[in-house]
């Protein structure tokens, strides 16, 4: 049959698409790390200590991660330099809020 060929490679990709989709690289605890990257280790520092520009976040648990976090977002909670967390915190959704919960209460 003259189309098995075209038929394998295009199975094939199809497979090597789901690979990649699975790839562990891409699991929320890596995009949870990359978002702390991208949009908090400039002031917290990639290991959530820093404490020159802000207050460490490292040591914090889980809980009162998400509290405070929901608290910079619905402008209740901080401190003097409240108002740059509340920047930070603008954007990001509850599932943002909770994988990066996970995320800094292992740091
Ligand atoms: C421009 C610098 C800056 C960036 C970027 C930033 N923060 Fe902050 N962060 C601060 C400052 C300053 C404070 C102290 C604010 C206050 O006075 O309440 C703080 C406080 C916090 C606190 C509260 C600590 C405590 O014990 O009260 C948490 C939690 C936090 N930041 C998480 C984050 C997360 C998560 C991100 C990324 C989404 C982020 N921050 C991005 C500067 C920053």
């Amino acid at each position: 049959m003259k189309l098995t060929l075209p038929l394998i490679l295009a199975l094939s990709l199809a497979l090597f698409s789901l690979a990649l989709a699975a790839d562990p690289a891409a699991s929320p605890a890596d995009a949870a790390q990359t978002l702390f990257n991208a949009k908090c280790a400039s002031c917290h520092g990639k290991d959530g200590s820093k404490t020159i520009l802000s207050k460490p976040v490292k040591g914090l648990s889980a809980d009162a991660f998400t509290t405070k976090m929901k608290g910079y977002k619905a402008k209740t909670y901080g401190g003097t330099k409240k108002a740059t967390m509340e920047k930070s915190a603008a954007d990001l959704s509850d599932a943002d809020i909770k994988a990066l919960a996970v995320f800094v209460a292992k740091l």
